[in-house]
Parts: C-alpha cells; structure tokens; sequence
C-alpha cells in the first residue's frame, strides 16, 4: 500500500484498533447467516492452518460457510467473490492474493449491499467504505521485527553481513511489508546489504528452487537469509544442506510464521529466529461477521496480538504450538 495512504489510514483508523472482543452471546439466538468466503489457496502450512481455522469456526459459531480456494490466482477470487453476491450471501470475507486490483468487485458488493470482511492480507484502494474491516496481522511490524533481531544478532560484528532474501508472492501484502519492515530497520546501517532478492511464491518447492539458484550464484557469500515465510525456509534449509552448507549455523535463517514446522527446524538448529503470525483467525472472523450482519460498528482495523520466537525458546515452546 503506497505510504501517504497507509499513513492517512493509520490515522483515520488509529482510534479504533483494538482486539475484536465482541461476544458471541447475544448473537445465538439470531437467524443463521451465510458467509462466502475466497481463500488465497493452499501455499503453506499456514495456509491450511487458516483455513481450518475459519471451517471449524464456522461450525461452531453456527454460520453456514460457502468456501472457495483461490490457487493463489486473483481471477479466481474476484470470480468467486462474484458467485457470492449472486448468492446473495450475508457478508463476504476474503483474504486478498495481491493488494491491488479489487475495487470494481468491490464497487459490485457494495452495490449489492453486502459487506466485505478482508482478513489475513489488506489492500490498496482509495474508498476504505469498500470494505468493512481488516481482521489479521500488522505485517510491516511483523518486518521490523525481524530486522530488529537481526541488527541485535549483529551488534558486535562489522559487516559485511549479505542478505538473501526470499519474497513471498509478488505485489501480496505480507511479501510487500516484510520486506518494507526490514529495509525500514536496516537502510541506515551500511553492514547490512540485500545481495539478492526473489519471490518463492510462499512455498516449499519454491523456496527451495530460489536457495538453489543463490547458492550458485552467491556461494559462501551469504551470510543471512531473510524468507518471507516457513514453507520457503524450509525448502531453502534442504537446498543449502544438499549443498553442505550449515543453516542455523554458517547461514542465519530468519522465517516467519511460527509454525510447527519453522520449530521443529529451531529446535533443529536449523533456524535462527521465527517471527510469529498467526492463522487462527476463524474465531475472530465468525464474530465480525455476525455483528456486522446484525448492523454493528465494528473498528476499521482489528490486529492479531503476536511475538517472536528466537531458537532457544523452541524446544520448550514447540510442544503447545498450535499450527
Ligand atoms: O498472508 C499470510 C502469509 O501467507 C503467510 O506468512 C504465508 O505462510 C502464507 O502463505
């Protein structure tokens, strides 16, 4: 999202966030309602994890749930979120592949009257009326923490220290704020240098396809590498030991997520630090959209509450991780 518009949205909306807290009592004696939902696709663990979460959320809070998973294609949500106001459903949620792009089947559901939920990834459009709230993770903060553990893991060595960098799908929301979040921490600090930088797609192969093709090109000279998440890190661990390289040791290895997965690899010694953002947000979803169904003012913006997980902390933690 371009920086004048955030920041006005930032502060129009600064007010207003807060953690949804809205009861679910209250709501149980309503009429059920039908909620569509266009999900990105199933890219990773965190994915699958997201989409678990909002399926059995839904059952619980008793909401009738139309799913359609995108395959990471953007034609495919507008489709599906087409289908749904034909539907007639009571609200639509998406989680947007890409940040721009969407006003015009925005403009259609507002039309239409029915309100949009974005969750997980924001967008970029002028009308913020275009949708209802934003429920998910502050993925700029998300980048600046890892850079801040970075510049900490550092301190006491002078440069250089070369980045790789493996971006998340081009033009989405996380991939475009991580890599702001870092740049943001470390662009007056001349030790540290992105030395390459590639989208991964948010997957394992794609990871791993991408460590590959630095490895060959960069070699030894990488000191750091900075994946957008899980998945792509742990493809990029199996490129850089089918190379005899160490990862976690001769490589630092910054992931986010937190998942399972990006754990068990810390605990491993093979990951250096994973930042926390969390796909658990069916529960939250379910209770925005039945009080917007009902006619409440919900905040523009509701921010997942989230940490970092260093290796040490790993095997401790691993066991009550939840995705
Ligand atoms: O939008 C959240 C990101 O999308 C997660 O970091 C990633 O794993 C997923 O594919």
């Amino acid at each position: 999202m371009a920086a004048s518009r955030r920041g006005t949205l930032a502060l129009l909306c600064a007010a207003a966030v807060a953690t949804l807290t809205l009861s679910t009592q209250g709501y149980a004696q309503d009429k059920q309602i039908t909620l569509g939902f266009a999900q990105v696709g199933a890219e990773s663990a965190w994915r699958t994890a997201n989409t678990e979460s909002v399926k059995s959320a839904a059952a619980d809070a008793h909401v009738k749930l139309k799913f359609s998973d995108a395959q990471q294609k953007q034609e495919n949500q507008i489709k599906a979120i087409r289908s749904y106001i034909a539907q007639k459903v009571d609200v639509i949620a998406f989680s947007p592949v890409v940040e721009s792009g969407w006003e015009p089947v925005l403009r259609e559901a507002k039309a239409a009257k029915i309100p949009v939920i974005l969750t997980d990834r924001s967008i970029d459009v002028k009308d913020p009326s275009l949708y209802v709230t934003m429920i998910g993770s502050d993925f700029l903060e998300e980048g600046r923490r890892g850079g801040k553990w970075l510049e900490d893991h550092y301190k006491d060595q002078s440069g250089p220290i070369n980045i790789a960098e493996l971006q998340g799908t081009v033009g989405s929301a996380p991939a475009n704020d991580r890599h702001s979040g870092l740049m943001e921490v470390i662009k007056d600090d001349p030790k540290f240098k992105i030395i390459a930088s590639q989208s991964g797609d948010f997957t394992l192969a794609g990871g791993k396809q991408v460590m590959e093709a630095f490895i060959k090109t960069y070699g030894n000279k990488i000191n750091v590498v900075y994946a957008h998440n899980d998945d792509m890190a742990l493809g990029a661990i199996q490129a850089m030991e089918e190379a005899g390289m160490h990862p976690g040791k001769d490589i630092t290895v910054v992931s986010f997520d937190a998942t399972k997965g990006g754990f068990q690899a810390m605990a491993a010694g093979k990951m250096n630090v994973d930042v926390e953002c969390s796909p658990l947000l069916g529960p939250q979803l379910m209770e925005a959209a039945k009080a917007v169904a009902a006619g409440k003012t919900l905040p523009k913006r509701i921010v997942t509450t989230e940490t970092v997980f260093p290796a040490d902390v790993a095997a401790a933690t691993l066991p009550s991780r939840k995705y």
